[in-house]
């Protein structure tokens, strides 16, 4: 399956997800390819900054023709998972074409909910070309005890994409990981990070 994590907006953890799903999947056995779609090429440099053997294969590709080239890269692997860029439209419309599943990451603010629009626009958009596409939000980075993840649920609700059921935490372990080029459950085995990201993995992959 292709999976692209997307938002026009920055900083909502689209490679964050994108890379610790990745892991996730490589853990339980499948060969994951990481399409790096943006230019500041994060992805890239998370796979860089690991110190033992990569989980994960990361490529660079912050071209607009990721859904031409995405078939031919994918031989050989189970999954591919492509990191999406921020604002560049034509960059978000290739990752967008490329995908089975378009994985949507907005955070607990009334900003990231009608930053949201943009990225809905785009996938609706592609909808005339890819009849069978899915596509889902995730909320990310939500503190523990709040009910903000209630409102932005209810908020998200006016878009026609679901949103997903797990929601993922506001956790340090997240940053502590990226920095490593590590994923969450290389350093919490069983943490509550690594719960959910095991959680959220099969609620989009099966
Ligand atoms: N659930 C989370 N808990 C804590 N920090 C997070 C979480 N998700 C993302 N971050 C941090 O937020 C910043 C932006 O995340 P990133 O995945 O790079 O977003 P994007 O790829 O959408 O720009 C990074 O510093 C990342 O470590
Ligand atoms: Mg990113």
């Amino acid at each position: 399956m292709i999976v692209s994590f997307l938002n026009q907006k920055g900083g909502v953890g689209k490679t964050t997800l994108a890379l610790n799903v990745a892991a996730e999947r490589a853990r339980r056995g499948r060969r994951v390819l990481v399409v790096d779609a943006d230019p500041q090429g994060s992805a890239l440099d998370w796979a860089a900054a690991r110190d033992t053997p990569p989980l994960v294969t990361v490529i660079g590709l912050p071209r607009p023709t990721i859904h031409r080239e995405v078939g031919e890269l994918a031989r050989g692997y189970d999954d591919v998972i492509i990191d999406g860029p921020p604002r560049v439209t034509d960059l978000a419309r290739s990752a967008i074409a490329a995908a089975d599943l378009v994985v949507v990451p907005v955070q607990p603010s009334p900003y990231d909910v009608w930053a949201a629009d943009e990225v809905v626009k785009l996938i609706g958009e592609a909808a005339a070309f890819k009849g069978n596409q899915k596509s889902v939000f995730v909320i990310n980075r939500r503190i523990a005890k709040t009910a903000i993840g209630r409102d932005v649920a209810a908020a998200l609700a006016a878009y026609p994409l679901p949103l997903a059921s797990t929601v993922i935490g506001q956790r340090v372990v997240y940053a502590e990981a990226a920095a490593r080029g590590l994923a969450v459950f290389e350093i919490e085995e069983n943490g509550p990070a690594a719960q959910e990201i095991g959680l959220l993995a099969t609620e989009l992959f099966g």
